[in-house]
């Protein structure tokens, strides 16, 4: 079958075998697959292994072959990927064999059965594909650790990423007033139909003008370039969650100022399968659908990962195969 893979330091789409199932796992026949940020850092961090690794984290497809243990799915069934492997239930932080899947850049992935759930029918294949690893991290950290609440404030800037398009989305279905930046107001007037409330340019005073918001939660994503910035317009006593640092991870920032503002941080990291549940159900009723931006043939994945590198992008990117 055809494969995304990295081998000896070279990424490639080239030939494989399919491995054979064991008794909990599953062969899907993949339709779509979505490209996240994390797959443009692969390549440095397998470095020259020898071993063929297959690249993908997202994927959605048909289960083609099920192993002799398998009691939840059966040929024919439509499913998504989870990639949080090993995580269960919301617990404070993942189990220590927490791992993130790899492999759907490719024909077929065998996957344990753990960790398939049913395609939501609410989304076309290319939205299933690009759904699990970026909505996944958005309601882990806007729901379960961020807790907005209708009525409260939410700051999200970096209106192009991939995740924030769910962000955005979730928490206007909760009845929160959503403000968000970009650099690019192009951007900013396409994303329209995500539903915030207002949106600044990343270059502007945030300072000086959202000083008469009220703040209650920052979920900040692009790191050292904002987050300062992102602190300084959060009301006293508000709550910051950060799961990216898409620019530098080092900054400093004043601890008498964040202790005096009461101010409360968190960190997180995708999600567990029970927040994932919840997530799928919480998209259905909403109809919340993930934002894609462009489409690319597995033939083509190369473009792709020159898209997404170049920040252009507005929302998800989605792999069809
Ligand atoms: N911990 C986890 O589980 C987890 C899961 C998913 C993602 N992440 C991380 O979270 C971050 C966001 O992920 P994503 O997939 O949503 O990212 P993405 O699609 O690559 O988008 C990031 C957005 O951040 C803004 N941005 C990037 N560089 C910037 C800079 N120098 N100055 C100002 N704004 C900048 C841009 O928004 P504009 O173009 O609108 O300005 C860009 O579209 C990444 O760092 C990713 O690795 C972590």
């Amino acid at each position: 079958m055809k494969a995304y893979t990295i081998q000896h330091g070279k990424q490639q789409l080239t030939g494989i075998k399919v491995a054979e199932p064991q008794a909990n796992e599953i062969v899907i026949s993949l339709k779509a697959a979505g490209l996240n940020h994390r797959d443009l850092m692969m390549k440095g961090r397998i470095g020259n292994q020898p071993n063929v690794y297959t690249l993908g984290s997202d994927g959605a497809g048909i289960v083609e072959k099920v192993g002799a243990n398998v009691s939840r799915f059966q040929a024919g069934d439509e499913v998504i990927i989870n990639p949080s492997l090993n995580w269960y239930h919301n617990t404070a932080a993942p189990p220590s064999d927490f791992a993130i899947f790899d492999g759907s850049f490719a024909e077929k992935a065998v996957v344990s059965e753990e960790f398939l759930e049913r395609k939501p029918s609410h989304l076309s294949w290319e939205e299933a594909g690009v759904f699990a690893l970026s909505g996944l991290t958005g309601y882990r950290a806007l729901i379960t650790l961020g807790q907005i609440k209708a009525g409260e404030t939410l700051f999200v800037p970096g209106v192009g990423g991939g995740v924030v398009s769910y962000i955005i989305q979730m928490a206007k279905a909760v009845g929160a007033r959503v403000i968000t930046a970009s650099r690019d107001q192009k951007k900013l007037e396409q994303a329209e139909q995500l539903g915030f409330d207002r949106a600044v340019l990343t270059d502007d005073n945030w300072e000086e003008l959202l000083a008469d918001e009220t703040i209650d939660l920052v979920i900040e994503t692009i790191g050292g370039a904002t987050f300062n910035r992102s602190l300084s317009v959060l009301k006293k006593g508000g709550r910051i969650v950060i799961f990216g640092s898409s620019t530098h991870d080092e900054i400093s920032f004043n601890l008498r100022d964040f202790f005096y503002g009461h101010y409360q941080l968190f960190g997180s990291t995708m999600g567990s399968r029970e927040e994932l549940r919840e997530l799928m159900a919480f998209s259905e009723k909403y109809n919340i659908k993930p934002l894609i931006d462009k489409t690319y043939s597995l033939t083509d994945i190369e473009q792709a990962f020159d898209y997404l590198s170049s920040q252009a992008q507005l929302g998800k990117v989605a792999i069809t195969i």
